[in-house]
């Protein structure tokens, strides 16, 4: 079996800034209700023409390729996770391929919503424990802000998401001691509909009604109390996971990167594991919940600032919509 390392990150976000203050002209809400319940101050939203789910994607791709200091024909592989891609198919693995111009190379598209970078991270690896592929595109990346209702009755779930893109390069390695040490992967489909967007789905002849679009059921739908309780419970799991099935104990770890969903479940995952503020990774203040991006640019942020570096034992752990959650041992 090989190993396989992350040699390179990138990330986008559009240029767009949208101040807790701007929604407080659009719906009922105050930017102090939404620094106390998620720490969010801003985040990113996308511009028509200029940005979508796929080409934020090569633009965060084309960052990593360049930090990772190879030419894109290395590429094998690309996994692209995202649960908003830019048509209902295909998918957007497939649109960055071509935006890339790589030859007809593998396209995967994931779809694990808020742990969808780690699923993918894993896959990727996989691909390359067994020697099928040598060296892989990870992406994540999100449009949100334009399935969100700027409303009062969808404000709950209109505040916390924002748009953007991250990527990892991920390449062979011979070092048995470093790169991806593990990723544990775990689902609960029991409780699919207490984070989901009903439609437009397949489960009805008529796939779109008008009345969908006034009954709110082409929204997103969540129940937010319950994906927090669950959320810190499952974090807390897959690391302890992660760490002991590498025989790695929690003060080994350097940096933690939480899916960033919501800073108080960052901060309740901190306070359990008694981890100082500089072992755990937030921007979710700059740019709300990003989904299956916020991992990626994340790492890349981390690692821009230095705070990921050589030998660094990283952490990564997802929650969300499916349920789904994910962690992932990292020495890079
Ligand atoms: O990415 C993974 C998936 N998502 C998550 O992990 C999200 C997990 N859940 C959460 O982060 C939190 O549940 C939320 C941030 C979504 C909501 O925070 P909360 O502290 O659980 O608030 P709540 O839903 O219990 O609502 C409390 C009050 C309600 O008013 P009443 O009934 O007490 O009068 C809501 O109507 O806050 C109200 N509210 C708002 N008020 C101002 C809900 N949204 C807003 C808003 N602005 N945007």
């Amino acid at each position: 079996m090989y190993q396989s390392r992350i040699i390179g990150a990138g990330h986008y976000v559009p240029e767009n800034i949208v101040t807790n203050k701007d929604l407080e002209k659009l719906m009922n809400t105050t930017d102090e209700w939404i620094t106390e319940r998620t720490g969010i101050k801003e985040r990113r939203y996308f511009t028509e023409g200029k940005d979508t789910t796929s080409l934020m994607g090569f633009k965060a791709a084309e960052k990593a390729i360049q930090h990772a200091g190879i030419e894109k024909n290395e590429i094998d592989m690309i996994v692209f996770a995202t649960l908003s891609p830019d048509y209902y198919f295909p998918g957007c693995g497939v649109l960055l391929q071509k935006e890339l111009g790589l030859p007809n190379i593998a396209a995967l598209d994931v779809r694990n919503q808020c742990s969808g970078f780690i699923y993918g991270l894993s896959v990727a690896d996989q691909f390359i424990k067994t020697g099928m592929y040598r060296t892989v595109l990870v992406v994540g990346s999100e449009t949100q802000s334009n399935f969100v209702e700027y409303s009062d009755r969808h404000r709950h779930i209109a505040v916390i998401f924002g748009d953007g893109a991250g990527a990892v390069i991920l390449q062979r390695s011979e070092e048995k001691q470093k790169g991806i040490l593990s990723t544990h992967l775990y689902s609960d489909g029991n409780l699919a509909e207490e984070l989901y967007c009903p439609h437009p789905g397949t489960r009805l002849k008529n796939r779109i009604t008008p009345e969908m679009i006034t009954d709110g059921s082409l929204l997103a739908h969540m129940n937010g109390n319950l994906v927090f309780k669950h959320a810190v419970n499952r974090f807390e799991e897959c690391i302890s996971t992660a760490l002991t099935h590498n025989q790695y104990t929690i003060t080994d770890l350097d940096l933690l990167i939480p899916h960033q969903a919501n800073l108080r479940i960052a901060d309740f995952i901190a306070r359990k594991f008694q981890l100082p503020d500089e072992k755990v990774f937030n921007n979710i203040q700059k740019y709300g919940n990003t989904t299956a991006a916020s991992i990626p640019i994340a790492l890349s942020e981390a690692w821009a600032e230095g705070r990921v570096k050589e030998n660094t034992l990283v952490c990564m752990a997802a929650f969300g919509s499916g349920f789904t959650w994910a962690s992932a041992l990292i020495r890079m």
